[in-house]
């Protein structure tokens, strides 16, 4: 039985450390930098001020190309905004409203219910202002490339820091030897190296509403943190949720036991129960 336990575990000590050697990779090959994300953990909570700053990015340069399918406006007074704000920013839009009677297109300003308006009118716009190839929606983009292991987490990559990676890690030449296809360039972590989508971000790209100063690595670590809320709005109220069941089983546990303790009281060992 020893025996057994032992070449069990040292079979699962293999298994874990062969693992362990490879990088944690967002599959280009090369590392993708560890961030500390005050969301992170248990207990995080979202930098509203990073929330706000990324929207600015968002915005300003990403929506050029991406799309937010699944964002309405109102939901934006989760990063700090009031309701009076978010009216305003809607109105900074403008959406389609059928046609008035010299058959002209009439629009609208937006309204908190809106959701954000794509840049292009179909996939096929969108492909071929953009070389061929795609720009993914921003709704899910934050977590879909994240890709954690539980029993080496060392090896996990966490959605930001891929984002953060994409953004930070382009090359102006590819490496010796690399032959890049038309239009594309090199990133070190996107998978297979080759990216469609030109560096969006360089020094002072925007000037930030707060005063931050915006260099390449701040804008990045600011929209990926926007990028993360926008695929998962509601993980404040999921970890504080959790933490209430855990109080709660906690408690019902420690009930559990007095009670089952108190219904025993009377019996003795070796009682005849029947
Ligand atoms: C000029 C258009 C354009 C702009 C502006 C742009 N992107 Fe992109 N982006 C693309 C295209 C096209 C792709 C798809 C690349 C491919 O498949 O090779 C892409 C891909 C990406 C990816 C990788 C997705 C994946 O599949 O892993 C990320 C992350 C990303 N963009 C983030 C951003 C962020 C953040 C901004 C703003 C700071 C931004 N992009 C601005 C065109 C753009």
């Amino acid at each position: 039985m020893l025996k057994m336990i032992k070449n069990i575990s040292l079979m699962v000590m293999v298994a874990l450390g062969g693992i362990s050697f490879a990088n944690a990779s967002g599959d280009g090959g090369y590392e993708v930098k560890r961030h500390d994300w005050p969301h992170a953990g248990p207990f995080g909570k979202f930098d509203k001020g990073a929330l706000q700053r990324g929207l600015q990015v968002y915005t300003e340069v990403c929506s050029g190309c991406h799309s937010l399918d699944y964002v309405a406006f109102r939901e934006l007074v989760a990063l700090g905004y009031s309701t009076d704000e978010v009216k305003a920013f809607a109105a900074t839009y403008e959406f389609a409203n059928g046609f008035d009677d010299e058959g002209e297109e009439k629009y609208r300003k937006g309204l908190p219910q809106d959701y954000f308006p794509a840049p292009f009118a179909s996939e096929e716009e969108a492909r071929d202002s953009n070389n061929g190839a795609l720009p993914p929606d921003f709704s899910l983009l934050g977590k879909s490339r994240e890709h954690l292991s539980m029993f080496t987490p060392w090896n996990s990559v966490y959605g930001e820091d891929y984002i953060v990676g994409i953004l930070t890690t382009y090359h102006e030449e590819a490496p010796h030897g690399v032959e890049l296809a038309e239009g594309m360039n090199f990133n070190e972590t996107f998978p297979g190296n080759q990216i469609a989508m030109a560096p969006p971000l360089f020094d002072d790209a925007v000037e930030y509403a707060d005063g931050t100063v915006a260099t390449t690595q701040q804008m990045a670590q600011d929209v990926a943190t926007f990028m993360y809320w926008a695929a998962e709005p509601k993980m404040e109220e999921r970890k504080k949720m959790g933490l209430k069941v855990i109080i709660f089983m906690s408690l019902l546990t420690i009930m559990l036991y007095f009670v089952n303790k108190s219904v025993w009281k009377n019996v003795k060992k070796g009682d005849d129960l029947v």
